[in-house]
């Protein structure tokens, strides 16, 4: 993902001041080789996240590392001291404030301490949430949202994979489910999101998991494995969210590696008046990942400072111009 967006920055205009990695493959060697650009940009990979920002005081820095905030908690807080804007592609900063409350209460203080804005973004900020709460807002009356989506791991990197348990038996996978300290689903940040952005009050919350099995050897691209047959190619998730004033949310969320003929589905129904239904299962999840990220960066800068999440920001546009042409 960092380097697609990386590409994306640089046709948008954006100067790249610096860039941080931690593994001895990266650090030292110039940006546009290590993100395969075949050109150098003059810039050197560091592993000092604080002296880059102190040399170069950066707008902003694009983060896309790691999924929980638990993992990113200590590269957020590096910027929130330092007083730099982040859009991360961490899912879990989507709308981390039911499922890590004190971590993100933490960063809110620091970043708004610092004046720097920190947000979430990434594929669903538009097709999972701000164009769902869309829809929602063409109703009169609501009974229930029902989302239903897959991706495939092998879009991207193994950072997913591995958390999606590819390759476990179901065994392990069972294991792993009964006694890991389970982090919330992407999907579960998601229903947060649309509950929040909608005002509506949380009465439960539930979350089934099941493991996608392989039917027969699957090679994965992100391990660089083969997967036997009878092994876990990923899970599906399930989360519901009942509310006070009526509404019921459901999102079936399925990241696995896709075998032939299988492909991306996102589909919702709302339930009411009218019934409502959206489905744009063919939008490459990859690419709007990556261009979500990119064009927030005018609003995540313009954005008062804090945990700022992504149903507080404007509705996403296209970017078509340079991006510091679009700050206020
Ligand atoms: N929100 C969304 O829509 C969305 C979509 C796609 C991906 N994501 C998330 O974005 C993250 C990146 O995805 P990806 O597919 O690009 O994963 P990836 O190919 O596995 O890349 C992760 C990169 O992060 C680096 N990294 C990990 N921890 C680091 C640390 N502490 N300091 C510096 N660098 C570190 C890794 O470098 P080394 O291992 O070489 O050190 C690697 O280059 C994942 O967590 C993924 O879940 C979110």
């Amino acid at each position: 993902m960092n380097s697609i967006a990386t590409r994306m920055m640089l046709e948008k205009g954006v100067e790249i001041v610096g860039a941080v990695a931690r593994s001895e493959a990266k650090v030292g060697r110039d940006l546009g080789e290590v993100a395969g650009l075949g050109r150098e940009l003059g810039v050197v990979v560091s592993d000092d996240a604080a002296e880059v920002f102190r040399r170069t005081s950066p707008d902003v820095a694009v983060v896309a590392i790691n999924s929980y905030l638990e993992d990113a908690i200590d590269q957020l807080r590096i910027c929130a001291a330092e007083g730099v804007n982040v859009v991360t592609l961490s899912e879990e900063m989507l709308y981390p404030w039911e499922t890590s409350p004190e971590l993100a209460e933490e960063l809110d203080l620091a970043a708004k301490r610092s004046g720097a804005t920190l947000t979430g973004t990434g594929y669903q900020d538009t097709y999972w949430v701000n164009m769902i709460g869309l829809l929602m807002g063409t109703a009169h009356r609501i009974d229930s949202v029902s989302g239903r989506a897959s991706w495939n791991v092998d879009d991207f990197g193994p950072e997913l994979a591995r958390d999606q348990q590819v390759g476990a038996t179901e065994a392990e996978f069972q294991e792993w489910l009964e006694n890991a300290q389970r982090p919330p689903t992407f999907g579960r940040n998601v229903l947060d999101a649309l509950v929040a952005d909608t005002g509506l009050t949380p009465t439960s919350i539930k979350t089934t998991t099941r493991p996608d099995i392989a039917s027969s050897a699957t090679f994965s691209q992100a391990l660089q494995t083969e997967v036997p047959a009878g092994h876990v190619i990923g899970m599906t998730d399930v989360d519901e969210i009942c509310t006070a004033e009526g509404p019921r949310f459901v999102f079936e969320m399925s990241g696995r590696v896709y075998s032939e003929g299988d492909g991306d589905i996102n589909e919702w129904a709302i339930a009411g008046e009218p019934d409502v239904v959206l489905s744009n299962g063919t939008v490459p999840t990859q690419l709007t990942t990556c261009t979500q990220l990119v064009n927030r960066i005018p609003d995540v800068i313009n954005a008062p400072a804090g945990l700022v999440t992504v149903d507080k920001l404007p509705r996403l546009r296209y970017r078509a111009r340079p991006l510091h042409e679009y700050l206020a």
